[in-house]
């Protein structure tokens, strides 16, 4: 007897999605200037994508997608847009600690905090605390994020455990390095997104796209919607990895 549900048959580029996403948030400034608008106004829209394309991730069954919303080296941008980046991550945490009933998502930051404003912190604190039990899709917001500085992080601690004894420099290897990074335990990187015409990887999770496949559109960041990923996601659906065999 037919008792279960029948499931809706997927076509076989929609079954592939990818573990983990990495996402380059791009494009902000440009588009904001093809407006003659100031350049914060390009995040202001980024803000509310990156919002709608978190969702859309969850709801492709992608199991870890990561943002990348500021890098260490973006603190050399002028003061009054990185006042505008940090307003637009205290907004949107205040609102999604109540939105995070609704979601099954849990919230993670990568990177380091400790130079953030002591709100913001909390906010992360909370925002963290408040969704470790979800089970969907685990949500990276990378923040002061350096791919370099996470390696080196991983390396100094490494590095006290041998000093102190408690680890012999022939237990160190791939795995035991993978254990401290910000991504500890989570799968590494299988597809990159970069929109709006850049072609780099700009620092973000450089150990963990060891063998990621790339995609980059022209579409700026402001402009992407949840068809632009669907496409993105068919085309990775579409790749042929060998992870270095044949
Ligand atoms: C890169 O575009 C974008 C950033 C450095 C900031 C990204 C931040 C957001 C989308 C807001 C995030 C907010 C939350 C709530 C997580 P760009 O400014 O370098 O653009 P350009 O290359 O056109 O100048």
């Amino acid at each position: 007897m037919l008792w279960f549900k029948r499931r809706r048959q997927l076509p076989e580029t929609e079954k592939i999605v990818p573990k983990h996403i990495g996402i380059i948030m791009d494009g902000n400034g440009r588009w904001a200037k093809k407006r003659g608008l100031p350049r914060q106004a390009g995040h202001v829209t980024g803000a509310k994508v990156f919002r709608t394309i978190a969702k859309h991730c969850e709801k492709r069954g992608i199991a870890v997608a990561t943002f990348y919303t500021f890098s260490t080296e973006n603190w050399k941008r002028p003061p009054e847009e990185v006042d505008a980046i940090m307003n637009l991550l205290r907004e949107y945490l205040k609102e999604s600690l109540a939105d995070f009933k609704k979601e099954n998502i849990r919230t993670r930051f990568i990177g380091d905090r400790s130079v953030l404003a002591e709100d913001i912190q909390q906010l992360m604190a909370q925002a963290e605390e408040a969704t470790k039990n979800k089970t969907g899709m685990i949500l990276n917001i990378a923040i002061n994020y350096g791919g370099r500085a996470e390696l080196a992080i991983a390396a100094r601690q490494i590095a006290e455990q041998v000093k102190a004894g408690t680890l012999s420099p022939e237990e160190v290897n791939e795995a035991l390095l993978e254990q401290h990074l910000y991504t500890a335990g989570q799968p590494e990187v299988d597809l990159i997104l970069r929109p709006s015409g850049e072609y780099r990887l700009s620092n973000f999770l450089i150990w963990q796209c060891a063998y990621a496949e790339y995609v980059f559109d022209d579409i700026l960041w402001p402009d992407f919607s949840t068809k632009d990923l669907d496409k993105v996601l068919e085309i990775y659906a579409g790749r042929h990895r060998r992870f270095g065999g044949v």
